[in-house]
């Protein structure tokens, strides 16, 4: 496939994976009477926050789920949040929290996660959550990587064996996009800020997962050929004449000519994130009532 143009299409994907969530909603609630619900906590008036906010709560609304939004001043102390989280983990109606990031400096974001119960941390973000994935047992998995897995899996079914390179080593998406791919028995490589020959690890990786922050900052030389190409980020950049663009950590356009298959930026992994919240948000609502996801 080396030189063919093999686009990854998040955004028809994330499509169908919304209909399919929104499809055993129905199921779970003709069959079993249950409705999941999410509930989602904005602080402050970030604006990307407050876009990332409506649209989980127009897309939890489509899927057929509850959604509950609990917006609080800028000036909200870390216990008044506690207070919310725990009223949260209480309420049988959420089955679902989702403290949405960054918070106020005055508020510490672990103790926050921390304090979500694990089994409603839809995030995947709770240290409990964080720790089974690493041990390989069956918690709840942060929303991007889970995102860039699917892609990766319905581009090339068997990861077995293959030689994958995560950019970037967060909590939210370097780390457990490394665990996945070591959980599907690939050969994975963590690469960051400190990494010495970044552009000879890139060229040995059959699947590229670039999660930095870093506008283009992987050219296509650096890709292996046919090498499937995942860019999570989003940046926005300078395109001249007082206008902006989006783009990735890969440049698109030289990468395309080398990779087996790369996601765009927009329209590549960005829908998939809430797709996967919404799986989670119904994964998480069948195991607190004991019953199996229906098909
Ligand atoms: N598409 C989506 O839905 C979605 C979802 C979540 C996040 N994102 C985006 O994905 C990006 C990554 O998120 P994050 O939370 O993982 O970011 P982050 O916490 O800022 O982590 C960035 C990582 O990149 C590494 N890095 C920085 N400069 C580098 C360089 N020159 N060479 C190699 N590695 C370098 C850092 O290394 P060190 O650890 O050494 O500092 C760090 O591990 C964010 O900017 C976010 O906007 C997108």
């Amino acid at each position: 496939m080396t030189g063919t143009v093999n686009i990854i299409d998040g955004k028809a994907f994330a499509a169908n994976l919304r209909a399919e969530v929104g499809r055993k909603v129905g199921l779970l609630n003709s069959r079993h009477g249950i409705t999941p619900g999410l509930a989602v906590v904005l602080v402050g008036e970030n604006p990307a926050s407050q876009v990332y906010v409506r649209n989980k709560a127009r897309q939890t609304q489509s899927a057929g789920m509850n959604s509950y939004e609990h917006r609080l001043g800028a000036d909200t102390s870390e216990a008044q949040l506690l207070e919310l989280v725990d009223e949260l983990n209480c309420d049988p109606a959420v089955n679902g929290i989702l403290v949405q990031l960054p918070l106020p400096d005055q508020i510490r974001e672990a103790a926050v996660i921390n304090a979500i119960n694990p089994d409603k941390d839809v995030d995947g973000f709770h240290i409990s959550n964080a720790g089974l994935l690493a041990t390989g047992g069956q918690g709840l998995v942060a929303c991007t990587p889970l995102g860039c897995l699917m892609l990766l899996k319905d581009r090339l079914g068997d990861l077995s064996g293959l030689r994958a390179l995560v950019l970037g080593r967060s909590n939210i998406v370097g780390k457990p996009m490394a665990h996945l791919l070591l959980g599907e028995n690939c050969t994975v490589t963590i690469a960051h800020s400190r990494t010495r020959d970044l552009a000879d690890e890139c060229r040995r990786a059959d699947i590229l997962v670039a999660a930095v922050g870093r506008a283009q900052m992987v050219p296509g030389d650096w890709i292996k050929p046919g090498a499937t190409v995942i860019d999570v980020e989003i940046n926005r950049i300078d395109a001249g004449a007082g206008k902006t663009r989006l783009v990735g950590d890969v440049d698109f356009d030289s990468a395309v000519k080398v990779a087996g298959a790369i996601t765009p930026v927009p329209g590549g992994v960005g829908p998939m994130t809430i797709a996967c919240l919404l799986l989670n948000t119904l994964t998480a609502t069948c195991r607190q009532h004991g019953v199996e996801i229906p098909e």
